[in-house]
């Protein structure tokens, strides 16, 4: 009889975790623990998501419980519905090798993976931080694998454009950048340094290394041409260069956007013939209001509009704190633009949590970002 009532007490403990995971898993509400489909939360930050043959893949960055430092490299799931994912662990491993670019302990940030219908590789941009460096060396890396899953191989880090100008300068704007001297400004945010930074002191500064790239994503346009969009000279200005036919390389053609607006976590998407970039401020991991521009080109010229988010959240977090939130991609589902993302944890990145919203559009044809509880699934 005891022994019925211990058997029959598991069977029904098992179905009420399988129920459980299947519950949580079909109901998942926007900003809260998110479970695969082994009922873990999903540890992928600050990535993106591609389809391929059916199934959708989302990468992003595997955080441990505590520390900023990158343990094991960029997570991959799959799932057939946006809903439900299953991990297929690391994509893109950290290395072991002392002094490697990726050694363990590095920081790899915002991975972007994009499939390239001509080689039939998929590519994987990020963020790298090396090893004990904190944020200063501030450069980009390129992985590549044959299948969605990896394992992707790693292929170098950079900083970029070392000794070029961007095309659309000016001879007398390049003469004026070459002027300026960024060992002499102490202070910052005085009208006079904000002078210096538009004329291109940073780039000017960095032109012999390379230029500085942090918070990142890759765009591909309608053509197929791919874009990289990212953060540099000291998180001031953005910089948008085109990527070869193979997207492993730059190919030399870039443009510097919104000098001085401190724009980090770019997330863009086209809307007919209209580019729309959002991006966050630059406070750390600390939420802060969003920023979004349009332009009929990549290359500019940007107008700035108002944070397209608006109305209230059920986690309580303003509008005007992107509802807790900073983004990280914008994926279309159907014809739907989705944007992804992270309500950062940094106590335990591991937890961050995970933001879902779909774009709307105005009268007028402006995005407009709303609270919903409900993921945007198919
Ligand atoms: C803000 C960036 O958007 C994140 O990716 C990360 O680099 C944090 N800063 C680190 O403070």
């Amino acid at each position: 009889m005891k022994k019925k009532t211990i058997f029959q007490s598991l069977i029904l403990s098992c179905l009420l975790s399988f129920s459980c995971h299947t519950l949580l898993a079909q109901n998942h509400v926007n900003g809260q623990l998110w479970p695969d489909t082994d009922g873990n939360h999903i540890n992928a930050h600050g990535g993106n998501i591609i389809q391929y043959q059916n199934l959708y893949y989302w990468y992003g960055e595997n955080r441990p419980n505590r520390g900023g430092s990158t343990e094991t490299g960029i997570a991959v799931y799959s799932s057939p519905d946006l809903k439900n994912w299953s991990n297929h662990g690391i994509a893109l491993a950290t290395s072991m090798e002392e002094g490697h670019d990726i050694e363990k302990g590095c920081i790899m940030e915002r991975p972007k993976v994009v499939y390239n219908e001509k080689t039939k590789k998929f590519v994987m941009l990020f963020h790298l931080e090396l090893k004990g460096r904190g944020y200063e060396a501030a450069r980009v890396a390129f992985a590549e694998s044959d299948t969605p899953k990896g394992p992707f191989r790693f292929i170098r880090s950079l900083r970029i454009h070392a000794g070029k100008w961007p095309f659309n300068m000016k001879k007398k704007e390049i003469e004026a950048a070459q002027e300026t001297d960024a060992s002499l400004w102490k202070d910052w945010w005085t009208p006079e340094w904000r002078k210096e930074v538009e004329k291109g002191m940073y780039l000017w500064r960095d032109m012999e290394g390379g230029q500085m790239s942090r918070d990142m994503t890759v765009y591909i346009d309608s053509d197929g041409k791919a874009y990289h969009i990212t953060s540099s000279q000291e998180n001031l200005t953005l910089l948008i260069s085109e990527l070869t036919d193979d997207y492993l390389d730059y190919t030399g053609k870039y443009t510097t956007a919104l000098p001085g607006g401190q724009n980090e976590a770019p997330c863009i998407f086209k809307n007919g013939d209209t580019y729309w970039l959002i991006c966050s401020g630059c406070t750390g991991w600390a939420p802060n209001e969003a920023r979004m521009f349009s332009a009929k080109s990549i290359w500019g010229p940007w107008t700035q509009h108002p944070s397209p988010f608006v109305g209230n959240a059920s986690n309580n977090q303003p509008a005007n704190k992107t509802f807790g939130a900073q983004g990280t991609y914008i994926y279309h589902m159907n014809s739907t633009p989705v944007m992804m993302l992270d309500i950062w944890n940094p106590q335990h990145l591991s937890k961050s949590m995970h933001l879902w919203l779909p774009i709307q559009f105005d009268a007028q044809g402006i995005p407009v970002i709303k609270w919903q509880d409900e993921i945007p699934v198919k």
